[in-house]
């Protein structure tokens, strides 16, 4: 069974959401997990103990003070024993609890306990998702690295239609099983990843674009984190972003790119270049929008961000991507060379299911000792095998 050996402790708290806690609680224990529930004073206004107790065959915990146990101090003994903390639903109240260190009831003092790996879903009002301080609380813990599922969109028990509903049961518990099997083989490593295709404004309304959409740089910015690391992602405006907790850096151009990564890298152990920056740029931008009939377009060349950082990466990690229409493995050894990567993942980008936009790669990776070629899978799945090919540099 998936998570067979593994405890996990469910925190519920006090929103309308509780009620499909139950459901999460069922399907962790059907995958073999030892389950704890914890509920909130507050959630016990919406749902009741005894179904958890009789979903996870343990005792349902919602009183710090209760002595009944027959065990030493009970939020510290869970903090210990739990391999992860979910708390599903999360109210705004509960996340600022734990951001500002805040130990009131037997929930926050195991969270604050524990040094497993907490995940929140959240669940609330849009309105209380999007208020400053949830959005300031939830940045803190993210940095600290508490993990996040984000909340849906759709019809609020508030009656507003919004973000803020809780991610369904099966989702977390998916993610549940992706961070409890992990590896987490890249503990303590600060990852930069680049992502998506920068833009080149010709005048104020128009740029020079390519069809790169961030899918790839965002699989392994999800890989990383689930991994351990901590990731910097640097991302072109409309690369998609990870689903998991990263430090973003939004930029427009290459020459925004280039600085962002010259500038952060400096706190990375890695740094993955899976963007695609435009090569050119105009010679001249436009101050007004450009009206005539013919438009005549003088470009020039654009920094090459990873042959730079190449020069100056000392014992840091680069690994560069190649996306080619013929000649890959000889031009990709070339670039492997000329820019002092440490490994360059190539792909065919005419080969069907492999690049731009699609969920899927078909790429050959190249060190400086080896070339693995390896078939059509998904980018997730890439990413992982690009993480472990990292290991091995
Ligand atoms: C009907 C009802 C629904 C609520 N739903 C939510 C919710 O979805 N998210 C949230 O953050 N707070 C919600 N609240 C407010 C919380 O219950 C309140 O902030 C409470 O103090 C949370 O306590 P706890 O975090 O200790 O469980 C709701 C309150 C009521 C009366």
């Amino acid at each position: 069974m998936r998570l067979s050996g593994k405890t996990v402790t469910v925190g519920v708290t006090g929103g309308i959401a509780a009620y499909k806690s139950c459901e999460l609680v069922s399907l962790l224990k059907k995958a073999g997990a030892d389950v704890h529930v914890v509920l909130t004073e507050h959630a016990l206004n919406f749902v009741a103990p005894l179904s958890f107790e009789a979903l996870s065959g343990n005792r349902a915990i919602t009183d710090m003070f209760d002595r009944a146990h027959d065990w030493k101090i009970g939020h510290i003994s869970l903090a210990k024993k739990s391999d992860l903390f979910v708390v599903a639903p999360c109210t705004a109240n509960l996340a600022g609890k734990l951001a500002c260190g805040i130990a009131d009831d037997f929930l926050s003092t195991t969270l604050m306990a524990t040094k497993s790996p907490i995940l929140l879903a959240p669940a609330m009002n849009t309105g209380m998702l999007t208020s400053a301080a949830y959005t300031a609380n939830a940045k803190i813990l993210a940095e600290r690295g508490v993990l996040f599922i984000e909340s849906g969109v759709g019809r609020l028990a508030c009656g507003d239609d919004g973000k803020g509903r809780m991610a369904e049961p099966k989702d977390i518990f998916e993610r549940i099983c992706a961070v409890l099997n992990s590896k987490n083989d890249f503990c303590g490593k600060t990852v930069l990843v680049t992502s998506g295709g920068t833009r080149e404004p010709i005048d104020p309304v128009r740029y020079i674009g390519n069809r790169s959409s961030g899918k790839m740089g965002a699989a392994i910015a999800a890989a990383a984190v689930m991994r351990g690391a901590k990731v910097i992602y640097v991302a072109a405006t409309d690369a998609v972003a990870p689903n998991v907790p990263v430090d973003i850096v939004r930029v427009e151009t290459t020459a925004d790119m280039r600085k962002a990564v010259l500038e952060k890298s400096e706190q990375a152990d890695i740094v993955i270049k899976a963007a695609a920056p435009a090569d050119y740029t105009p010679q001249k931008v436009s101050d007004g929008k450009i009206k005539s009939d013919e438009l005549k377009l003088s470009l020039k060349k654009n920094p090459d961000i990873a042959a730079e950082f190449g020069k100056v990466k000392g014992n840091r990690k680069l690994v560069i991507f190649s996306a080619e229409t013929e000649k890959l493995e000889e031009n990709a050894k070339e670039k492997l060379a000329r820019k002092n990567a440490d490994m360059v993942v190539a792909n065919n980008v005419l080969a069907p299911g492999a690049g731009f936009s699609v969920d899927t790669n078909v790429a050959t990776i190249i060190t400086k000792k080896k070339t693995v070629s390896l078939e059509l899978m998904s980018k997730a799945a890439l990413a992982d095998i690009i993480l472990d090919e990292i290991k091995e540099l």
